[in-house]
């Protein structure tokens, strides 16, 4: 009979007769999936399992840190954390359309990513044979087999590598859905902000800044999408809903008055969304004052927005992500 436990307990001693002495890689991506099927690696050889992280920097206020702190001390895993910022910044310099967006995104982490696991193969100690991945069940199923998930976006799952790798995949997940994940994730210790993540897209903050993305704007909505989520939890509403996207509009600007001054600044869009497995959504009827209090301290707190406004577009025809 299926429990949490017993999921663990199996998979513990498929992955230790499988790897035998040698090590194992895992990308980390700060969401659910791979941080429970690193764990649980983590659980089975200990210190032969070394995980990667790549900071590009397009990650929300305190995500970065939560891997970094929460998750190496829930887990004692072994941690590579590359900070990248500064080169997909450069990268991204210029590029404002969506797919170029993800082209660029995805090219650099593989390439950094690849860099890392060169480092980690150089290291003493046996064979890097293994790497991690945090498939689940209906990514199987979707795709026919493989890894990854069908979308008319070109996904780039960070945290989903090149295909020319010669590692054996481990991949602990395959056979179960998101919420036993959640739950084999919440056994196995993990923190509550990790187990529970709503998802939240490999280029991250990056496909939500209509326009081009500097630093200053991922500052600026890094900060409006902390305050939107910070309402949102106090709500209480976190399972309700799918999802919420906070999204800059970087390239429109609009007249507002500030005190007793005349504004000229960005406009914020909130995305709340409801959906089963994200391929079709409904927007969230979220409760007027909790809108309110999003809009007031989005405005009041952060620099150079005056506007913000809410995205009640149904999937289809629009997507989640604005791009
Ligand atoms: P859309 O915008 O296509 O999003 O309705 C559907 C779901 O996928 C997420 N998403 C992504 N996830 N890489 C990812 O790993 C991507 O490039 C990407 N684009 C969208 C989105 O957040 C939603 O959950």
């Amino acid at each position: 009979n299926w429990t949490t436990g017993n999921v663990i307990e199996e998979q513990v001693a498929a992955i230790r007769e499988l790897v035998g002495d040698k090590r194992a890689i895992c990308g980390l991506s700060g969401g659910v999936d791979s941080a429970v099927a690193a764990a649980l690696v983590q659980k089975a050889i200990g210190s032969q399992l070394t995980c990667v992280y790549v900071d590009h920097g397009l990650m929300r206020k305190g995500e970065t840190e939560q891997v970094e702190k929460d998750f190496v001390a829930a887990t004692g895993v072994q941690l590579k954390v590359v900070d990248a910022e500064e080169r997909f910044l450069k990268a991204l310099a210029g590029v404002s359309d969506p797919e170029e967006k993800r082209k660029v995104i995805g090219r650099e982490f593989i390439r950094v990513f690849e860099q890392a696991q060169a480092e980690i193969i150089a290291d003493e100690g046996p064979a890097v044979e293994f790497l991690v991945q945090g498939t689940l069940y209906p990514d199987v199923v979707e795709s026919g087999g493989g890894t990854g998930t069908a979308n008319i976006k070109s996904h780039h799952n960070v945290g989903g590598l090149p295909e020319d790798l010669e590692f054996k995949l481990i991949e602990p997940l395959r056979k179960l859905f998101k919420d036993e994940v959640r739950m084999v994730g919440q056994e196995l210790g993990l923190p509550e902000e990790i187990v529970q993540r709503q998802p939240f897209p490999g280029p991250g903050l990056g496909i939500r800044i209509v326009g081009e993305v500097t630093k200053e704007r991922l500052d600026l909505l890094r900060e409006a999408d902390a305050i939107a989520r910070e309402e949102l939890t106090a709500a209480g509403l976190d399972r309700d809903i799918w999802q919420c996207p906070v999204v800059l509009l970087a390239d429109v600007r609009s007249v507002g008055v500030q005190g007793d001054g005349r504004t000229y600044g960005h406009p914020i869009v909130l995305r709340p969304v409801s959906s089963e497995d994200a391929m079709t959504a409904d927007w969230s009827r979220l409760p007027y004052d909790v809108l309110a209090r999003i809009s007031t301290r989005i405005t009041n707190e952060v620099r150079d927005v005056n506007r913000v406004v809410l995205d009640v577009t149904s999937k289809p025809p629009g997507t989640i992500e604005w791009e």
